[in-house]
């Protein structure tokens, strides 16, 4: 049985049980700011599910494109990805238990669908906790299908409760659906069954009982009428259904492992390292397609959506690069995503060029961003040598990672190269410690205050040191900082300015700041004391008090502020600057709200 057959039965399936198949929607949630991607094919019914009637009715089914990266060093294995398709059906307040669990034990079992045999069934249910009770009324349902108790596992929250990825919305304790793959499991008889997480049971499907609405205070308040919201996977369930042990086995996969073999030269079977490595560039490889081909799709940058195809993109690039490819390379497997969506996505078919053009052009300045801190290397490398213990120290790998975007993973190959160990455990610690300061700082800002440490704040964060700098340039030195407050939307901007600005004055700040972004500065940090900081011309704000040894950043030759952080690792991506307003805030002080719009792609 094909994916597409799978799709197709599941839709039909619950047609014939009274839902309204609805279209699977963008990628990108276009109404949703607790998510950045579609992670669930619940995601886009949040609103119906909290109460507001469906145009459609009460029972829906859908096929939905999905994004998940928290499982993202996971993936390679045979079941994890960042890409895959979920099917959904819903209950909107109608039925619930007894009838979702009925439906879904027909759908697996019977012959007339997908006739799974019900021996390599388990399933798993919710195991209660103080104050809500142990679901015995889904373990007693799969029984009275024949399920029985010994392959019923009861689970804590963290297996057995599902609630969106945004900090609030509904939630509920669930059933899930696992399939007993024959694998040996590594504890061999001593395997607990699903709980094990050994590879023995695949998660198939899992069934929601949506009956709280999680609200931004953290409570728990039950829903007027509960829910049922189901998913299950395209790429395992067509695993199991085509007898196979891995997603990669199947159709959805096999034509780009081919592709990838053929711009590698590497053979796929030969060795499980360099296997591993083909499967993470064809799953990063799909998933990038898919955010670039979207309806609302986004080009690689710094912040949100974009910051996360960046990543995807350059984690497959140094993946290729293990596979011996220096080159740009990712066009031949993503022309094999696209041939394979076709007639079921045809929207990234639609969008082949840009998706070539963009992964072609991200590649090239990937390797541009190696080749420069590869120089680096060259320069410290005799040093290096001289080193008795044969250690490059976590210090010097993390400022390679710091100052020139070098991955740490590309430095320990370099060091092996020249018979050089990286201090790994060393340059962990670096890299915490950076980011425990951007934390400390952050919250130290909080009082001027950053609202959240996600990646949009962080940009406006950086624009505000920029438009500092520009309205000082524009306005006059007197023109400093009195207070800051951004949110994920926006920037919001206190300074010591007497008259309002001309239109003028506002266009050129906009225009000094646009072009440092598109510049594409570097922004780095340095620790130094405060008298230092001030003997270099950084900025800071007076009257305020400061550790002994503070944070400067600077943004390439534009900006120098001791700041507490975080910022982007580079103005490249952040947007469009634009001030959307100029205002009195008291006697001598101006306030500027400012955004950065994201540019179409
Ligand atoms: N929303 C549920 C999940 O993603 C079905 O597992």
């Amino acid at each position: 049985m094909t994916a597409a057959d799978l799709r197709r039965k599941y839709l039909e399936f619950f047609q014939s049980k009274g839902h309204a198949v609805i279209s699977g929607k963008s990628l990108i949630p276009e109404n949703d700011p607790t998510v950045l991607f579609n992670t669930a094919g619940m995601q886009p019914l949040v609103p119906y599910l909290l109460g507001e009637k469906h145009p459609l009715g009460n029972r829906l089914v859908d096929v939905q494109k999905c994004v998940r990266t928290g499982d993202i060093d996971e993936v390679g294995d045979p079941s994890h990805l960042t890409f895959f398709e979920m099917l959904g059906n819903w209950s909107l307040g109608d039925y619930f238990k007894k009838d979702a669990i009925a439906y879904s034990y027909e759908f697996l079992t019977s012959k007339q669908w997908l006739g799974i045999d019900p021996k390599k069934l388990w399933v798993t249910v919710f195991a209660g906790e103080p104050g809500i009770p142990r679901d015995e009324d889904s373990a007693d349902l799969w029984k009275s299908h024949g399920i029985p108790e010994s392959r019923i596992s009861y689970l804590p929250r963290k297996d057995n409760w599902w609630g969106p990825a945004g900090a609030t919305g509904p939630c509920g304790p669930d059933s899930e659906m696992f399939y007993d793959t024959g694998r040996v499991c590594p504890k061999g008889e001593g395997c607990e069954g699903p709980a094990c997480n050994c590879r023995k049971w695949l998660e198939i499907w899992n069934d929601v009982f949506m009956q709280y609405n999680k609200d931004s205070d953290g409570n728990y308040v039950l829903l007027a009428k509960p829910n049922v919201d189901t998913g299950m996977g395209v790429e395992r369930t067509s695993t199991i259904l085509q007898g196979k042990l891995s997603v990669y086995e199947t159709e959805l996969f096999t034509p780009i492992i081919a592709a990838v073999e053929k711009a590698s030269g590497y053979r796929y079977g030969t060795d499980e390292a360099h296997d591993t490595y083909v499967r993470v560039v064809c799953d990063h490889v799909k998933t990038s397609c898919f955010i670039l081909g979207d309806d609302l799709g986004v080009k690689p940058s710094n912040v949100g959506q974009g910051y996360v195809l960046r990543k995807l993109i350059r984690r497959a690039v140094r993946n290729g690069r293990k596979l011996g490819v220096t080159e740009p390379f990712l066009k031949g497997p993503a022309a094999a995503v696209l041939a394979i969506y076709r007639g079921v996505y045809d929207e990234i078919v639609d969008r082949a060029n840009l998706i070539f053009e963009e992964l072609t052009h991200e590649e090239e300045r990937f390797l541009k961003t190696l080749e420069h801190g590869e120089k680096e290397w060259e320069k410290m490398l005799p040093g290096l040598m001289k080193n008795p213990q044969k250690v490059v120290s976590g210090r010097t790998a993390f400022k390679l990672y710091d100052t020139y975007g070098f991955p740490v993973e590309i430095t320990t190959d370099l060091a092996t190269e020249n018979g050089l160990t990286v201090d790994r455990a060393g340059f962990d610690e670096a890299f915490s410690k950076h980011q425990e300061l951007s934390k400390a700082g952050a919250d130290k800002t909080f009082k001027g205050g950053l609202a959240d440490h996600s990646e949009m704040t962080t940009a406006l964060h950086t624009a505000t040191h920029l438009m500092h700098k520009a309205l000082q340039m524009v306005l006059g030195d007197h023109a400093r900082q009195k207070g800051s407050n951004i949110t994920p939307e926006r920037l919001r901007f206190d300074f010591s300015h007497e008259a309002k600005m001309t239109p003028e004055q506002v266009a050129e700040v906009e225009q000094i700041v646009n072009t440092q972004i598109q510049r594409g500065l570097p922004v780095t940090m340095t620790m130094m004391s405060l008298q230092d900081a001030k003997a270099q011309g950084a900025m800071a704000l007076f009257g305020e008090k400061y550790e002994e040894t503070i944070k400067v950043y600077r943004i390439g030759d534009f900006s120098m502020e001791v700041c507490g952080g975080p910022h982007v690792e580079n103005t490249e991506g952040m947007g469009h600057f634009k001030i959307q307003k100029e205002e009195a805030s008291s006697a001598g002080v101006r306030r500027i709200r400012a955004v950065l719009e994201h540019q179409a792609p």
